[in-house]
C-alpha cells in the first residue's frame, strides 16, 4: 500500500489529514497515513506553550504566540469551507477571537475528522533521504529516546516557517544591562510594564507586540524600522523611529539620530525557513515572501513531484489557504492531478514569481494571494467558499488598521461560508486585559 508521512500536526498538517479523511468518507481508498509530530499535542502554533528555549527533553520549543494574542485579520478570512464558524461555536462570535477561540476552532474540526490516530506526538522527524524512490525518514521518540527509520512514498512537509527565529546583532548588545529577547521568546506584555520598551521591525509582529506592550502598560513603546515605517497612528507614548545603530548602556540610538532609554529589547526580526532534517536538494531555501520558487502551485516541489510543502508562504490567507493546497496535493498523490511536464512547470512558477516580484502595495498583494488560492481551489473538489468577499474583506481590514491601529479590532465581518454577520465584542479590544475563551465567549460584559 502507498505510504504518506506528513511533518508537523499545526493547521496545515491537520488540513490534509481531513483531505484525506473526506475522500475516504466518499468511498475512495486513501493511502497508508503517518503524521510526525514532535510536540506532545496537536494544533502547531496555536497549542500554546509557556515553554522558551528548550523543552524537557532538550528540543527547541517551536511555539511562538504569547498570552493576549488576538487574531490579527477577521476570522471570516480563515474560515474553513467545509467547517463554519456558526457549525463550531452554535452561535455567531465576534470577528477577532483570541488565541484560545481560534485554537477550539481548529481543534473542533480536527476531532470530529476522526484524524488523531495518524499522529504520533512526541516524534521529530530527524533526517529525510531520497533513496530508491522513497522517502527514508529517521525520528525520534522523545519520550522513550528511541529511533526508528520506516520508507514512504509521498512526504508533506507541514513544520511551518514561524518558530525558528532570525537573530540580528547590534553594536552594544553584549554590554547591555536590560533584556533582549526575540519575538519567539515573547510571552507576557505584563512582563514590561512601566518599562522604556524597543520593538525592532515594521511587521506584524512588531506591530502587534508594541501595541500589547502598550496595551499593558510599558513606560514607552519605541519601534524601529528597517526599510520600510509601517506609519500607523500610533498611541502616545508609542513612536516610530528608524532603525536601530546601536546600543550604549540603556541608551539606543537610532540611524536618524533619535535616542531613547531603553529597558526591553524585543528583535520583531522574522523567522527562517529551517529544515535541517531534509537532504540538501530537498530543502526549500526561501525567505518569506508570497511565491516561494520551485514549488509548483506553490505545494509540489519541483525536482520531485512525491514531495509536498503546505502553507510555506507569507500570509495573508490561512486556513482555508492551507485546505487548498492539502486538497491539491492529496489529489496528486491519489493521481487525480497529474502534474505537467517539466516546461510547463517551470514557466507556470516562473509566471507567478514575477506577479509577485512586480508587487507594488499591501492591496496587489492581497489580490496576488487571493488569485493564487482560488487557482488551487477549482483544481479540486474543496467545497464553495466566496473569495471574493474574502478579498473584499482583506482590502476592508487594511483599511481599518490604516484609519485606527487600536480600533480595527472592534470591527465585524459577514461569513464567506454562511453569509453570517458577526455581532460586535462585548468590550472593545483596547480594553479587553482577559482573552479567555470564557470572558470572550459571554455576549454581554
Ligand atoms: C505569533 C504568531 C501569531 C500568528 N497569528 C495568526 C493569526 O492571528 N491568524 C492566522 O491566521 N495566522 C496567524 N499566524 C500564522 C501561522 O503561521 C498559521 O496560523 C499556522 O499556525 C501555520 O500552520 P502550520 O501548520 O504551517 O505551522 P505550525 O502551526 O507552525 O505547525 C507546525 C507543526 O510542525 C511540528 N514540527 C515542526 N518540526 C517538526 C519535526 N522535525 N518533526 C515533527 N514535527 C515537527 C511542530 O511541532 C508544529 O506542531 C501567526 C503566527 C505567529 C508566529
Ligand atoms: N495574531 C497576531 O496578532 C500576530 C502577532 C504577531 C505575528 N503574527 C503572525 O506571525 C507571522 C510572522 O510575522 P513576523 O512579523 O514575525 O515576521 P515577518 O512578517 O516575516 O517580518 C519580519 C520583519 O523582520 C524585519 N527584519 C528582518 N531583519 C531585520 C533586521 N536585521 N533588523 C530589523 N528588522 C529586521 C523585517 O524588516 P524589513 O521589512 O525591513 O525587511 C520585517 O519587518 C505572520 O504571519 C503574522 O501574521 C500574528
Amino acid at each position: 500500500m502507498t505510504k504518506v508521512a506528513i511533518i508537523g500536526s499545526g493547521p496545515c498538517g491537520l488540513s490534509i489529514l481531513r483531505s484525506f479523511q473526506q475522500a475516504e468518507e466518499k468511498g475512495q481508498t486513501i493511502p497508508e497515513l503517518v503524521c510526525f509530530e514532535k510536540q506532545s499535542d496537536w494544533g502547531g502554533l496555536w497549542n500554546y506553550s509557556w515553554r522558551t528555549g528548550s523543552d524537557q527533553y532538550g528540543d527547541l520549543v517551536h511555539n511562538s504566540m504569547y498570552r493576549y494574542l488576538w487574531s490579527n485579520g477577521p476570522k471570516e478570512c480563515l474560515e474553513f469551507a467545509d467547517y463554519s464558524f456558526d457549525q463550531h461555536f452554535k452561535q455567531p462570535i465576534p470577528s477577532y477571537p483570541p488565541r484560545e477561540v481560534l485554537c477550539d476552532y481548529i481543534l473542533g474540526r480536527a476531532k470530529e475528522s476522526d484524524i488523531k490516530k495518524y499522529i504520533q506526538f512526541n516524534t521529530a522527524v530527524t533526517n529525510i533521504i531520497f533513496n530508491n524512490d522513497q522517502f527514508v525518514i529517521t525520528s525520534l521518540n522523545k519520550k522513550e529516546n528511541s529511533i526508528s527509520k520506516e520508507h514512504f512514498d509521498y512526504l508533506v512537509v507541514a513544520t511551518g516557517h514561524f518558530s525558528v527565529p532570525y537573530i540580528p546583532e547590534y553594536e552594544g548588545m553584549n554590554s547591555f544591562p536590560g533584556r533582549i529577547l526575540h519575538s519567539h521568546d515573547f510571552r507576557d506584555a505584563e512582563e514590561f510594564r512601566n518599562k522604556d520598551v524597543v520593538v525592532l521591525g515594521s511587521s506584524y509582529s512588531a506591530e502587534d507586540i508594541a501595541l500589547q506592550c502598550y496595551k499593558y502598560g510599558a513606560k514607552s513603546v519605541t519601534i524601529g524600522y528597517r526599510n520600510h515605517p509601517m506609519g500607523f497612528k500610533w498611541s502616545v507614548g508609542m513612536k516610530e523611529v528608524h532603525y536601530l545603530d546601536k546600543l550604549e548602556g540603556n541608551k539606543a540610538t537610532f540611524k536618524d539620530g533619535h535616542t531613547q532609554n531603553v529597558d526591553a529589547l524585543i528583535l520583531c526580526s522574522g523567522y527562517l525557513h529551517h529544515f535541517p532534517f531534509l537532504e540538501e536538494n530537498l530543502k526549500l531555501k526561501t525567505h518569506n515572501r508570497l511565491y516561494p520558487p520551485k514549488l509548483y502551485k506553490g505545494v509540489v516541489w519541483q525536482n520531485n513531484h512525491k514531495l509536498f510543502y503546505l502553507g510555506m508562504q507569507d500570509q495573508f490567507y490561512t486556513f482555508n489557504m492551507f485546505d487548498c493546497q492539502a486538497w491539491y496535493a492529496r489529489d496528486v498523490i491519489m493521481g487525480k492531478i497529474q502534474v505537467p511536464n517539466d516546461a510547463e512547470i517551470e514557466k507556470d512558477i516562473s509566471d507567478w514569481v514575477a506577479k509577485e516580484e512586480a508587487l507594488e502595495d499591501p492591496i496587489q498583494m492581497i489580490d496576488f494571494q487571493t488569485e493564487y488560492t482560488k487557482d488551487l481551489h477549482v483544481a479540486s473538489d474543496y467545497p464553495k467558499i466566496d473569495f471574493e468577499l474574502i478579498r473584499t474583506h482583506f482590502k476592508e481590514w487594511k483599511h481599518h488598521k490604516e484609519e485606527n491601529i487600536m480600533t480595527y479590532r472592534n470591527k465585524s465581518f459577514s461569513s464567506p461560508v454562511t453569509g453570517t454577520v458577526a455581532p460586535l465584542h462585548h468590550t472593545l479590544w483596547a480594553e479587553a486585559m482577559d482573552d479567555s475563551m470564557t470572558t470572550f465567549m459571554k455576549t454581554q460584559s
